[in-house]
């Protein structure tokens, strides 16, 4: 389907299925011969990464475990306002690779976020991985050590993305078009 209609948006199709899981494999791949003898640590971020994590994971021929995170937002008492705590780590990751899946890198306020957090758990090393990051609104103060697809600054849904809590089921990536 090239045209579909989300909650009160248009979308139009822009990456297919067969191209996503084609990339992922790829990464897959790489990770494999780069990370082989390290035994690291997946986490995925959710909710949005949840398709991307499980295709990738599916083709990694290492040793490897995986985990799901998830950023908690609450009003803290800081000046900055709202601060996003990260939930979910029952794994010891001291002096361990991890590597993060995140599902879209935009403004990269929400690596930030998970990256400092992390830190703070003293891992040997922190890699970041994600399907799509958009390279034009990215404030680049981490290194994305893999990515599958960059992508002008347009909003998307489809593979794990939603838009207002729909479109995470669709097979296919969508470009919004109004
Ligand atoms: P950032 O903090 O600006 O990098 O945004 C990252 C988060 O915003 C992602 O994990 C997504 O949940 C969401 N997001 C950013 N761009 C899109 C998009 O085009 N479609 C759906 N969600 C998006
Ligand atoms: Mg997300």
């Amino acid at each position: 389907m090239e045209k579909i209609r989300v909650f009160d948006k248009n979308f139009s199709l822009f990456i297919s299925n067969e191209e996503i899981e084609k990339r992922i494999k790829d990464m897959a791949q790489k990770m494999s011969l780069d990370l082989q003898d390290k035994n690291p640590l997946f986490l995925g971020i959710l909710n949005g990464s949840f398709m991307f994590a499980g295709e990738l994971f599916k083709s990694l021929d290492i040793d490897c475990g995986i985990s799901f995170l998830k950023l908690a937002s609450y009003d803290g008492t800081s000046s900055s306002g709202k601060i996003k705590r990260l939930i979910g780590l029952n794994e010891d990751i001291k002096d361990r690779t991890v590597v993060i899946l995140e599902d879209i890198i935009d403004t990269g306020i929400t690596i930030d976020h998970i990256v400092k957090q992390l830190k703070g758990y003293e891992p040997a090393e922190i890699k970041i991985a994600t399907l799509l990051i958009k390279p034009e609104a990215y404030n680049d103060s981490y290194k994305v050590d893999y990515f599958c697809f960059d992508i002008p600054n347009d909003f998307i849904v489809g593979y794990g993305l939603d838009y207002n809590g729909f479109g995470r089921n669709l097979k296919h990536i969508y470009k919004i078009s109004d």
